[in-house]
């Protein structure tokens, strides 16, 4: 009696956990799936003909009361795909969407079926994104990638539904990306001698760089006709690349080109990577610099860092000082935020809105930035409480430089697995280190967490193999996590369907890390 009741248990629960699986291995996850008759091969799936009905009445109707909010429904759709004819021969495939992005959507979805699912069952999806901000973050200074890269990972971010490509292109190690004021800033620190990154940065301090064409170099940086290229590839995909300024911290590339915009202090004093916000020369060139990027990118943010700056030369510096006793700030951080607010001023009357890391909420926020959650997901919490958007990126779970095995290739960091980055929820109660409950975010305030983003920095990363590996699989996670309804997610549905996924995107060309079974 005892086995019979042990087998109906087994026989139970493969049948609850068959009744939870999608019946696709598609990600992410759609809002609403379910099954018609019959099924398609992946061979018929090759140019199949699609109806395709662009009318936001259309889809209101076939939402049938379902509360979405306006950038929801431009991405929405529903797509049907079924049998018809004689003996049920041939193939409909039926798009209903609200707008373009809408239709791209759900051919991404077919592309995804026809190329994960040996047959394709006949179904009807309707389907729209849980959060408006599904982003990926590649450090260009510390390695460089280059064009060819960042376009194949755009695609594959396209065909997982991700919408934002935020462009670390300036940090300690290099400058890249081409500004006509500035030629110094390319020439002078895009190279250097040494490929790896910690062969170059001893101890904290940067290393020597080499001018533009010294035979060996290692480096590079973005023309403004890559950057145009890779814009329109992004664009053509949905895809709003979003660039990277650093300020005030993380400048050393930017002293070695002009020692001028460091405090005035013997050798700039001993923090070895700030500019000097005492100094109006720093302001000016930060806006002529931001003036053309504003040119090249029409996103509607400019990132402009703000993380990590120490404020000790600050403290001593004679012009920080002066501009400390004007403004009447009381310390370095209010320094750093008169900077900040300063550079949100400007970037207004450009049309453009900020973003910066969460050490902005120091020294008092600028009024309509955007904070970027990194230490954990308190600060990403404290700005949502002061009215702030926020896009939470926290270090334990969505920082993709650290290792998602002990075993992996350069290991750093914690381990982040790829069930700890499926793990996260933006809107729960639960503490970035997984210790205790925060407060989360109230309903009312959930609109400002526009969305999540996993980070690639590159200190360890040299390569594109390395890289990918490190991408992959785990921004499939992330992906799901920005797009799918939250009562979508499912753990051991999402590990059976990243592993289809991972063989598939190998066989693309793809590198992906075999998924992990460390916890
Ligand atoms: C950061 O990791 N410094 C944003
Ligand atoms: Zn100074």
């Amino acid at each position: 009696m005892k086995k019979i009741l042990i087998a109906l248990a087994f026989v139970c629960g493969v049948m609850n956990a068959q009744a939870q699986a999608l019946p696709t291995n598609l990600i992410p996850a759609p809002a609403e799936y379910s099954v018609r008759p019959g099924s398609i091969s992946s061979k018929e799936m090759v140019g199949l003909h699609e109806k395709v009905r662009i009318s936001e009445k259309a889809l209101l109707r076939r939402l049938e009361g379902r509360k979405l909010e306006d950038w929801q429904l431009k991405s929405a759709y529903l797509l049907e795909l079924g049998k018809k004819g004689v003996n049920q021969r041939s193939t409909q495939v039926k798009i209903v969407a609200a707008d373009e992005e809408g239709v791209f959507y759900a051919r991404q979805t077919l592309r995804m079926m026809a190329s994960l699912d040996s047959s394709v069952a006949c179904c009807t999806i309707l389907d729209w994104p849980r959060f408006r901000y599904r982003g990926v973050m590649l450090d260009e200074s510390r390695h460089f990638q280059g064009k060819a890269f960042v376009m194949k990972q755009l695609e594959m971010m396209a065909l997982l539904k991700m919408n934002r490509f935020h462009f670390h292109l300036v940090d300690n190690p290099g400058w890249r990306v081409q500004i006509d004021a500035y030629p110094r800033l390319t020439h002078l620190t895009a190279w250097r001698p040494q490929a790896f990154f910690w062969d170059w940065e001893k101890n904290e301090i940067g290393g020597p760089f080499v001018e533009e064409g010294t035979p060996g170099a290692y480096g590079g940086y973005y023309t403004k006709q890559d950057i145009a290229e890779i814009l329109s590839f992004a664009n053509e995909r949905h895809i709003e690349v979003i660039p990277e300024i650093e300020m005030p911290g993380h400048n050393y590339e930017t002293r070695y080109a002009f020692p001028e915009l460091a405090c005035s202090l013997p050798g700039g004093g001993k923090d070895p990577w700030e500019l000097c916000p005492g100094k109006e020369s720093t302001f000016e060139f930060l806006e002529k610099v931001l003036l053309e990027i504003f040119d090249m990118f029409p996103s509607q943010y400019i990132h402009i860092g703000g993380d990590e700056a120490r404020k000790n030369n600050w403290k001593i510096c004679p012009d920080c000082q002066a501009r400390m006793k004007a403004e009447g700030l009381k310390g370095a951080e209010e320094l750093q935020s008169y900077m900040i607010k300063r550079m949100e001023r400007f970037a207004h009357e450009h049309g453009k809105r900020i973003i910066g890391w969460d050490e902005i909420l120091q020294g008092g926020l600028a009024p309509d930035a955007t904070v970027m959650s990194w230490h954990g997901i308190e600060a990403g919490l404290q700005a949502v409480r002061e009215g702030h958007d926020v896009i939470f990126t926290p270090t334990h779970y969505y920082y993709l430089d650290y290792h998602q095995d002990p075993a992996q290739f350069r290991p750093v960091g914690r381990l982040v697995s790829l069930e700890k980055v499926y793990s996260f929820e933006p809107l729960a109660k639960q503490k970035a280190d997984g210790q205790g409950e925060s407060q989360g975010v109230s309903e009312a305030d959930a609109h400002h967490v526009l969305g999540v983003q996993g980070n690639l920095w590159t200190e360890h990363v040299q390569d594109a193999w390395h890289a990918e590996m490190m991408l992959y699989p785990r921004v499939f996670a992330i992906a799901e996590t920005g797009w799918s309804q939250a009562d979508r997610k499912d753990w051991p549905d999402f590990e059976r369907r990243a592993s289809v996924m991972s063989a598939v995107a190998r066989k693309w060309g793809y590198t992906v890390y075999p998924p992990s079974t460390q916890k």
